[in-house]
């Protein structure tokens, strides 16, 4: 959500920011813009739209050796060239991801004190703040300092001063920002692809600090303005992590990696003994009660480990959305560990939920993917997925990996309470090394699931019914199918169907049924054939081979171990709502009104 980028060195600036924008385009954008130094002066350009708008407006020649730009992700106003960043007022121009939570207050004395404001964001007021105070300080750092002090919100932000040819600033508030050296010069982003193609090291900043770039040095300050060292880390993945390799679309890359991103996760945390498990995951007796709480796919996985660690370990699980949590009445105490589940680390929603628990002194586990992320640095334990950078909008391999992370976390519970016995849990460890190679598998039978995708392309809605956890498997599969086609999709609890929503189906609605559970599949395939009774077209999804045809497509997928299964269950699913969306020509990696990172609220 709303992308970051600046660039001070020896090289032309406009094409590394340019180059640097395509790069955290995967984060959301509706416009985007770029502003840079031209004969002690500051020059702006912004366009409405994909990146390819601006470039047709840029002159890469440019004898320019520093510029910021950004993509932004409309909250305040419309898409629009007005609305789109960088802002400037006076000799500040400034680009923002975040929200300013005060703004409309400030607008309010800014224009009582003579300002006017061309647009509708909350981002404008920070320049014309800065201009202000600028006024009496004649100080850019210590203006900077003032006017943060001011700003209520999240803000990363890079702010140039046409009195400063030589630097550009940045400062940072719940908002991610990182900021790197290369040999060819300095750079500050919002995310480590940005900035990849010249350096894998960077520098995370905290909340509060603010940073001085130059072409040849990085400064970093506190809020009393005192300088401060911060570890400099490495980023260690490919740099081809962040391009396609020949994939059309991201997600596709992003699904091929899975059988990888499940080895590199699982060989991160278990090396087929139960110490390894100790080691890792022992911290976890010492709670008796687990609340997981995430956004999205990640809550999913959330509901996912519900069924199974009340199943297997005999924990009571509740599981809620972020944006509910953080507000509601919860009923937790020293006995109950929050669990935090998040690709990005910085999930608006799933912080505010972290730090609520945090200040009523409950324990945090973040199960994140991107290193020294929010999330992941506020928790008191935190568990990396091994995913690698993922582009997609559409989340597959994190949500794998998330999967991944919560079989471990199940086994080891439902070893130590004692209620996976020995034998089973030799099975699981045979199962675990089968998976690599049957997730591979499924996703070399792609055309199989294509085959049934262009039978539901033109379809308007689409329903998924499952029970217990393939209920669960469900909510994710349609969350895949209908964000990036387009296509309407309800995922149900088997059984409820017939209390409304079965007046909805009618002759070739879709009904992609979910059947893996051995104890249940038999009143799922009553439902089913509830729903083909009234001309539904059915694809059945499971392991169970049925004896009668209640259904027109079957999905058959490899017997692993229920902690196991839910991950051969999505692959299907994930590569079946490509094909759906690709058939309809949707923009996959980017899809409509969604961000990758969703800072907001
Ligand atoms: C869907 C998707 C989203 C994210 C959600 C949480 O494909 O990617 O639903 O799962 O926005 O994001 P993170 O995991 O970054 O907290």
């Amino acid at each position: 959500m709303c992308g970051i980028i600046g660039y001070i060195g020896a090289s032309k600036a406009i094409p590394i920011v340019y180059s640097g924008l395509a790069s955290l385009e995967y984060r959301g954008y509706d416009s985007a813009g770029i502003a840079y130094f031209l004969n002690d002066d500051i020059k702006v350009i912004k366009e409405k739209g994909k990146l390819i708008n601006l470039k047709e407006k840029l002159n890469f020649d440019t004898d320019t050796f520093l510029a910021i730009g950004h993509t932004r992700w409309a909250t305040h106003g419309e898409a629009s060239i007005t609305n789109a960043h960088p802002h400037s007022v006076g000799k500040f121009t400034v680009v923002h991801n975040g929200i300013i939570e005060n703004y409309s207050t400030l607008k309010e004395e800014l224009k009582m004190r003579g300002y006017t404001f061309k647009s509708e964001t909350d981002t404008e007021v920070i320049p014309a703040l800065l201009d202000y105070y600028y006024k009496d300080e004649q100080d850019i750092l210590k203006t900077i300092n003032k006017v943060s002090k001011k700003l209520i919100g999240s803000f990363a932000l890079g702010i140039i001063c046409r009195d400063d040819a030589n630097a550009i600033y940045a400062l940072k508030n719940s908002s991610p920002l990182i900021i790197a050296k290369s040999k060819t010069g300095n750079f500050l982003a919002s995310d480590v692809p940005a900035i990849l193609k010249y350096t894998n090291k960077y520098i995370l900043l905290d909340d509060g600090d603010m940073a001085k770039i130059t072409k040849d040095t990085i400064t970093i300050y506190d809020t009393n303005l005192n300088t401060v060292n911060k570890e400099t880390l490495t980023f260690t993945g490919s740099k081809k992590t962040a391009e396609k390799n020949g994939y059309e679309h991201f997600m596709l890359k992003e699904i091929n990696e899975q059988d990888k991103v499940f080895k590199d996760t699982i060989g991160s945390y278990f090396d087929g003994t139960i110490n390894s498990l100790e080691k890792n995951f022992g911290f976890l007796k010492n709670f008796k009660k687990i609340n997981i709480v995430a956004c999205g796919s990640a809550y999913h996985t959330g509901v996912i480990a519900k069924h199974l660690i009340e199943e297997y370990a005999n924990i009571l699980v509740y599981t809620e959305v972020a944006s509910e949590y953080r507000y509601q009445k919860n009923f937790y105490d020293e006995d109950t560990l929050v669990i935090l589940v998040s690709q990005s680390g910085e999930t608006a929603d799933t912080l505010a939920a972290l730090r609520k628990a945090k200040n009523d002194g409950i324990k945090t586990l973040a199960i994140v993917n991107v290193l020294g992320s929010s999330v992941a640095r506020e928790s008191d334990y935190c568990i990396y997925t091994k995913a690698g950078i993922e582009v997609s909008v559409a989340t597959t391999k994190a949500y794998l990996s998330q999967l991944t992370v919560f079989s471990l976390i199940t086994m080891y519970l439902g070893y130590i309470n004692k209620v996976i016995k020995k034998d089973e849990l030799e099975s699981i460890f045979k199962d675990i090394k089968k998976m690599p190679k049957l997730i591979k598998e499924e996703i070399n039978n792609y055309q199989e699931y294509y085959n049934i995708a262009d039978k539901i392309s033109k379809n308007k809605q689409i329903f998924f019914i499952g029970r217990g956890l393939d209920y669960a498997n469900s909510l994710e599969g349609s969350l895949k199918l209908k964000e990036i086609s387009y296509i309407n999709s309800v995922a149900y609890q088997a059984g409820e169907l017939k209390h409304g929503t079965i007046s909805l189906i009618e002759a070739s609605t879709p009904v992609i049924a979910i059947a893996t559970n051995k104890d249940l599949v038999d009143k799922t395939i009553s439902n089913i054939k509830e729903t083909k009774a009234r001309g539904a077209f059915v694809i059945y999804e499971s392991f169970i081979e049925p004896v009668d045809k209640f259904y027109d497509e079957f999905i058959k997928i490899p017997e692993v171990h229920p902690i196991l299964e839910s991950i051969l269950t999505i692959i299907p699913l994930q590569l079946l709502a490509y094909k759906v969306a690709k058939n309809n020509n949707c923009d996959i990696d980017k899809p409509r009104n969604l961000a990758k990172s969703v800072t907001v609220e």
